[in-house]
């Protein structure tokens, strides 16, 4: 079968991941790269023996990709799926999908209404410390899942972070939107539940921008299972775990590639043997593949990254109203 032709858009920080991972994928042809700064774009593209450009509009017209991968700052993800959507391009947009819920329906429109399939890229779900937590919770052996905790703590606001990451006109908020819409993605998706209720408090104390610097989140699923996700981004923190509570046990996130288990027939939490694609990137690549070729929907549909949007939105109304907020749209589509 014909490889599928893929071109990146944005040639900053995450971009190299990417173009990784198309390269080293059996079924892809990596095209080309484009970002507005040419030194970044030519750089990325030297590493691959692939073109440049500056401008991604005439990327995609010159190299009529399959798909385009969109690694650009949020206030731009609107505008380039849309474009790339019309063109007849599948997209992965990295997450989160766009600024607000507005704008993920807008992209979902195009998509739908141009007939191409839409991927968003919280990858953290397709880690085997994640997958392997997800089996454990079905298979019910440790009881019923009660509550998950997760606390991620780091400098948001350290000096290589690129700027726009820091200015709530282009990036659409701090820590919540940013980290916190991978914590949402894995309570929805661990749980196979929409987060319907939030109750959020954040602080602005960072020294450079306007968002927020740590956010401490109560959410709660339709399934009633409720957690606690602590982000911190101020100076010299250091922490990501999770913990997953039962009513026979506990299962322990260590980063993204330790799992722990803990239940009656051990005295202490054991590491958990995983097994899989190790590389989220590659397993998050495959998965759009797989939908595209049988007609079907990815594992992150456009929808489900705009159930994450509904509960940002519902993160930053709740801090500033002070109250618990019903997460708008929950209910209103499948997880
Ligand atoms: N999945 C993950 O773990 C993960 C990790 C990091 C970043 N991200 C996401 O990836 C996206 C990009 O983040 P980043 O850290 O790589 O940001 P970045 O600032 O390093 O890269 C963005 C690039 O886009 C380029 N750009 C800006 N306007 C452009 C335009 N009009 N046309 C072409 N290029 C343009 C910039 O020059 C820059 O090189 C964001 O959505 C971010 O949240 C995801």
């Amino acid at each position: 079968m014909k490889p599928y032709r893929a071109v990146v858009i944005g040639a900053g920080i995450i971009a190299n991941t990417h173009l990784q991972t198309l390269h080293q994928n059996g079924r892809t042809e990596l095209a080309a790269v484009a970002d507005i700064n040419r030194s970044r774009a030519e750089q990325l593209a030297s590493n691959y023996a692939i073109a440049a450009y500056t401008d991604y509009k005439e990327m995609v017209a010159a190299e009529r990709p399959d798909i385009a991968v969109i690694t650009l700052p949020h206030f731009l993800h609107k505008e380039a799926a849309i474009w790339c959507a019309r063109q007849g391009c599948h997209v992965l947009v990295e997450k989160p999908m766009a600024m607000n819920v507005q704008e993920c329906f807008e992209i979902n429109e195009a998509a739908r209404s141009s007939g191409v399939t839409l991927a968003v890229g919280h990858m953290q779900r397709y880690y085997p410390a994640m997958v392997k937590a997800k089996q454990i919770i079905e298979s019910g052996r440790l009881g019923r899942l009660i509550m998950m905790t997760e606390r991620r703590w780091g400098d948001y606001f350290a000096v290589n972070r690129p700027a726009w990451f820091l200015n709530k006109a282009q990036s659409g908020g701090g820590i919540a939107i940013n980290i916190g819409s991978h914590s949402v993605d894995k309570l929805q998706w661990l749980t196979s539940s929409r987060v319907t209720k939030v109750k959020a408090s954040l602080t602005f104390f960072g020294e450079r921008g306007d968002v927020e610097g740590s956010a401490n989140l109560l959410m709660q699923t339709e399934s009633s299972i409720t957690a606690n996700v602590a982000l911190s981004g101020y100076h010299n923190v250091m922490m990501n775990e999770m913990d997953l509570l039962f009513t026979d046990g506990q299962l322990k996130l260590e980063g993204s590639h330790k799992l722990w288990i803990g239940d009656k027939i051990r005295k202490s939490l054991e590491p958990v043997e995983l097994e899989g694609e190790p590389d989220a990137f590659q397993a998050q690549w495959d998965d759009l593949l797989n939908a595209i070729e049988r007609g079907c929907e990815p594992g992150i549909s456009g929808a489900y990254g705009q159930s994450i949007a509904e509960v940002v939105a519902a993160i930053y109304h709740s801090h500033e109203s002070g109250a618990e907020q019903a997460v708008e749209g929950a209910g209103s589509s499948a997880v």
